[in-house]
């Protein structure tokens, strides 16, 4: 699979949830099964808690396709500029707006047409002025090099099929000092070839999942340290069976074999802060 034609797979079946989303018939995508309802999907379903979901449109909540939380786990101050990677509908960056308050200045960037235009009407409906939609790929992101103090992301790096470019350009926007604070699904152990060249799971957050020491290690070869993958749920035999239902694989052999391989994973890391100056002669 070349990194072009994941990229336009990936754009065309999120560009379909963001039209269902949009008709009220259920956005799921994430967790395999496109017929799913997002009530069952065992991915993308449950995150947020009430008083979160009061938080931002209805729409958003609907539209919300990520595998975790990750405004509830990264820590946000007032003032600060956030970027969500694959912002989809826009909740987390709707719910980032709020934490860094009108000072502060949110931005999610995405590469698909109708889920941009989902998220600009959850922006109307918000209120919220400390948002801005971008429009392009998480590869090539479009903002200024030190420019951002927290990069946020629920459940899209798996879908790149360039995941060091990813990385390497979240390090390239993040000032000095600032977090890597994605969540995403994250693989421990082996997973059959069956599933991992099968494009209706990689669409479904599965099959590109990288291994947890491979993003570590691509997390350090990019500069960043204070590496963590903290686990917030770990995928089950039945979760497997339901995620991997449809794609005309044998199913039951398969979900015996990934049983608790598929895991949500809140992956923390930073950019080193730059060396103070200790005086006039030892930082030249
Ligand atoms: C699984 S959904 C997650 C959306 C959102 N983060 C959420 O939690 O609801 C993936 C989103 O990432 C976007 N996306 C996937 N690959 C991308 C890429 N390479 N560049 C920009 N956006 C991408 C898709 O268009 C889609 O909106």
């Amino acid at each position: 699979m070349s990194t072009e034609h994941v990229k336009d797979v990936v754009r065309e079946k999120y560009g379909q949830a963001a039209l269902r989303a949009r008709a009220g018939a259920g956005s799921s995508c994430c967790g395999g099964a496109a017929a799913l309802e997002p009530c069952c999907d065992p991915i993308t379903s449950n995150l947020y808690d009430a008083a979160q979901e009061g938080e931002v449109p209805d729409l958003a909540v609907k539209a919300s396709l990520g595998c975790d939380n990750p405004t509830a786990l990264a820590e946000l101050r007032a003032g600060e500029t956030v970027l969500d990677l694959g912002s989809g509908g826009g909740i987390d960056v709707l719910l980032s707006a709020r934490r860094v308050g009108p000072t502060g200045r949110a931005y999610g960037l995405d590469m698909t047409d109708e889920m941009l235009a989902l998220a600009e009407e959850n922006k109307r409906k918000s209120g919220l002025e400390n948002v801005e939609f971008l429009k392009g790929e998480i590869e090539h992101i479009p903002l200024p090099d030190n420019s951002v103090d927290v990069i946020i992301s629920n459940c899209v790096i798996n879908l790149s099929g360039d995941k060091d470019r990813v990385i390497k350009e979240a390090f390239r926007v993040l000032k000095p000092g600032g977090r890597f604070a994605v969540s995403d699904v994250v693989v421990r152990g082996q997973v059959p070839p069956e599933i991992r060249r099968n494009m209706e799971l990689w669409v479904g957050c599965v099959a590109g999942a990288l291994g947890d020491y491979e993003y570590v290690a691509k997390l350090a070869k990019a500069g960043f340290d204070g590496i963590d993958i903290e686990t917030t749920r770990v995928y089950s035999i039945e979760d497997a069976r339901t995620f991997l239902a449809g794609e005309g694989l044998d199913v039951d052999a398969l979900a015996r074999q990934v049983e608790g391989t598929f895991i949500s994973g809140f992956i923390r890391a930073t950019k080193p802060a730059a060396a103070a100056c200790c005086g006039p002669s030892c930082c030249s």
